[in-house]
């Protein structure tokens, strides 16, 4: 709290309590404040951290007031974290759940930036590129799953040719700047097999500049990571890469896979009827016909030759030079998802439902996403309805985002070895 002396509103927001409730801990004596006239009170920042203090040794008290008094705390002694190419907050979801406390957040994209408000808290609108780095708070972690499509196979593969593909120097201006103790960056498979403009792999080119940062450096580990062996339905490989700054001695061990028990498309399709956001983006009618054709669990291989459009057609004509692409995939309620893709489209991702002939609705990629169902999107228009395909298409799961922010919790801040270190110093 940078003010000394507060207000009876100030520190009932800062409390998240009433005005009345405040009032009232005065006046028992729970809360030293000093009055001004007859009516006026005013409250030293330092007294404030002592009822937080007092009311947390107070065993027994499970009333709103000391949950609000708990959250704040934590809020307080939460590693913090920065978060960059936020989305609508996917990632940052999951980091929340562990414990994070995200102070700073940022996307350009307003469809993102509306469900992330909506959901998680402020969200900077800027273009990253205009950000300076004193603009942004400190932290004690920075998350990045920089932008994708130059890198993934359903785009134009320029890799870093391409402007997009530029921008995990954002992150690198960034993480130079403020030297946070971990880092965590995201992308799709195809960054592996990307080269920078010396012939470099990319990945190399990233490991270098961090393990070499400002004299200091980070010990990073990059992982090939599927999001089903993390308790997510769906089957969505990407790349991870989780950096502990060198004088922290910690070389981070992503956390052991789990059971893929109950991942299949039947257990997560029970969506109730009045669920919000259960509304779906309609085929095209060329899409529709062809899914008529496509028994549960197959694909646009089922369909007869001549039930095919011209430009199908063509493809199948020529397997070879088309690589069997693998269109219009219907998995079935026994199979596990693949990738949810921003674009939602057939020829790309296996977005029709296993027995009805429509997309999966907005909430059931939710789900496929480990969205919880009371997050919410916004799909009061179609082309609403179009962008939240988009957006959580692009966004890490959330289940997948918080095993790793759990291990990351685990070994680098609730690390008892570390916290001596740090006392030492
Ligand atoms: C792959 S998505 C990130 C998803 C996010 N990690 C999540 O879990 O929901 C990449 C995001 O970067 C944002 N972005 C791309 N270029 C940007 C820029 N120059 N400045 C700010 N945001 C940008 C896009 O709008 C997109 O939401």
């Amino acid at each position: 709290m940078h003010t000394d002396l507060l207000t009876v509103s100030q520190a009932a927001k800062y409390l998240q309590l009433s005005e009345k409730t405040v009032r009232r801990l005065i006046k028992n004596g729970d809360l030293q404040a000093s009055r001004i006239g007859t009516r006026t009170w005013r409250i030293r920042a330092s007294d404030i951290d002592k009822y937080i203090e007092s009311s947390l040794n107070c065993n027994g008290r499970t009333d709103k007031t000391q949950n609000a008094v708990v959250e704040k705390m934590e809020e307080k002694t939460a590693p913090r974290l920065i978060s960059l190419f936020s989305g609508c907050g996917g990632m940052d979801l999951g980091f929340k759940q562990a414990g994070f406390n995200i102070v700073w957040a940022n996307d350009f994209d307003p469809d993102a930036q509306a469900v992330y408000s909506l959901n998680i808290g402020k969200i900077d609108g800027r273009d990253i590129l205009t950000v300076k780095e004193d603009e942004i708070p400190d932290g004690d972690i920075i998350t990045a799953g920089f932008p994708c499509q130059p890198f993934s196979n359903a785009g134009n593969r320029k890799g870093v040719h391409d402007s997009r593909g530029m921008l995990y120097k954002e992150c690198l201006r960034i993480i130079e700047k403020k030297m946070p103790k971990v880092i965590v960056l995201e992308n799709v498979k195809g960054l592996l097999s990307t080269y920078y403009i010396d012939g470099r792999k990319l990945v190399d080119v990233i490991i270098d500049d961090l393990s070499m940062m400002n004299g200091k450096g980070y010990n990073v580990v990059c992982k090939l990571v599927n999001a089903s062996d993390y308790g997510v339905p769906q089957n969505r490989e990407r790349v991870f890469f989780v950096g502990v700054r060198k004088d922290l001695g910690v070389e981070f061990k992503f956390p052991p896979k789990q059971s893929k028990d109950n991942l299949t498309l039947r257990h997560i399709l029970d969506v109730p009827q009045n669920a919000k956001n259960h509304v779906d983006w309609p085929l095209s009618p060329q899409a529709l016909k062809m899914i008529e054709l496509i028994p549960e669990g197959g694909s646009w291989k089922d369909i007869p030759y001549e039930q095919l459009p011209p430009r199908f057609q063509r493809i199948r004509d020529n397997m070879k030079r088309y690589r069997s692409p693998n269109f219009y995939r219907r998995f079935s309620r026994d199979e596990i998802c693949g990738t949810i893709t921003a674009s939602a489209q057939p020829e790309n991702c296996g977005i029709i439902h296993p027995i009805e002939n429509r997309r999966f609705t907005v909430r059931e990629i939710a789900r496929i996403q480990t969205f919880p169902d009371d997050f919410e999107f916004i799909t009061d228009t179609s082309k609403n309805i179009t962008a939240m395909y988009k957006v959580i298409g692009n966004a890490v799961p959330v289940r997948l985002a918080y095993n790793l922010a759990v291990a990351i919790m685990d070994q680098v801040f609730n690390n008892n070895e570390n916290k001596e270190k740090e006392l030492k110093e």
